[in-house]
C-alpha cells in the first residue's frame, strides 16, 4: 500500500518537498550527510540508503565524499517502482534495487554505512527494518537516520501547525494525492520521540553517536553504530 502511495506522487516528489519546507529539505540532507561522514573511517565504503525515493541522499552522499575527495559504492533500495525510476535519472551510478526494508536482498555485514531519511516513518513493521539495518552492517558501521518529529519548542509547534494545515494543501495541489500529504501528518503524529527511538534502536544492538534537530525543529538527524 505504501508503494503504491509514492507511486502515485512519484513524478512531483521532489518539487512538493522543495516548495513545502521552502528547500529545507536539501540542507537537512546535507547536514545529516556530513555529521554521518566525520563518522565514517572506511577507505572506499558500501553505502545503502534504505528508502531511497527519487535518490537525493544518494546524490548528497556522494556530493559530500567528493569533496573529501573519496568515493564511495553506492546501492539504494525501496518498494516504489516509479521513486527508483525517478532515482535511476538523478543517480545513475548506484545500484537501484526494488525490495523491502524488512526483507532486504542482501548479505549479512555487507555495507559500511546504511542512511535512511524519512523512510523509517513509513515502514509497515518497523522492529523488523531495524534489525535488517542491523544485520546488513558491518561491524562498527554507522546508522544514519534522518527523520521528522514533533518537538516541544514554540518553533517545533509552528512547523508543527504548518505541516498539519499547508502541507497537505499544496501536497494536494501539486500531486491531485491530497491523502499522501495527511499521511505525512498522522504519521508524524504516532512516530516515537528522538530519545524514544535510540532506547528502541540500543535494544537492536546499536549505540547513539549523535541526535540533531534540524531547523525548525521539525525534523532530527541521528548517527548510530552497530556495536
Ligand atoms: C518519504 S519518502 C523518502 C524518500 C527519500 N529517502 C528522501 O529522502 O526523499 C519514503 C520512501 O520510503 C519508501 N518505502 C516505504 N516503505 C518502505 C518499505 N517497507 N521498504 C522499502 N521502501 C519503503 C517509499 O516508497 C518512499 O520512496
Amino acid at each position: 500500500m505504501v508503494g503504491e502511495l509514492f507511486n502515485s506522487i512519484a513524478e512531483r516528489y521532489d518539487l512538493v518537498n522543495r516548495l513545502t519546507t521552502l528547500g529545507l529539505d536539501r540542507r537537512w540532507r546535507k547536514k545529516a550527510c556530513e555529521l554521518a561522514l566525520e563518522h565514517l573511517i572506511a577507505e572506499r565504503p558500501k553505502i545503502l540508503d534504505v528508502a531511497c525515493g527519487t535518490g537525493d541522499m544518494i546524490r548528497c552522499m556522494k556530493k559530500g565524499l567528493e569533496k573529501r575527495k573519496a568515493t564511495a559504492e553506492f546501492y539504494g533500495l525501496d518498494c516504489s517502482e516509479r521513486m527508483l525510476e525517478v532515482a535511476r535519472r538523478k543517480v545513475p551510478f548506484a545500484r537501484l534495487v526494488i525490495g523491502s526494508a524488512e526483507e532486504m536482498p542482501f548479505p549479512d555485514g555487507s555495507f559500511d554505512l546504511v542512511s535512511v531519511a524519512f523512510g523509517l516513518r513509513n515502514f509497515p513493521d518497523r522492529e523488523k527494518a531495524i534489525s535488517e539495518m542491523h544485520r546488513v552492517l558491518k561491524k562498527d558501521g554507522l546508522l544514519l537516520l534522518l527523520e521528522f518529529s514533533r518537538n516541544g519548542s514554540l518553533l517545533g509547534r509552528l512547523a508543527w501547525f504548518y505541516t498539519k494545515s499547508f502541507v497537505p494543501f499544496v501536497g494536494g495541489l501539486l500531486t491531485g494525492k491530497e491523502e499522501a500529504y495527511e499521511h505525512l501528518w498522522r504519521s508524524i503524529k504516532v512516530f516515537p520521540s528522538p530519545e524514544e527511538l535510540s532506547e528502541e534502536f540500543r535494544e537492536f544492538g546499536f549505540e547513539s553517536l549523535l541526535l540533531r534537530w534540524c531547523f525548525p525543529r521539525i525534523a532530527f538527524i541521528m548517527v548510530l553504530r552497530k556495536v
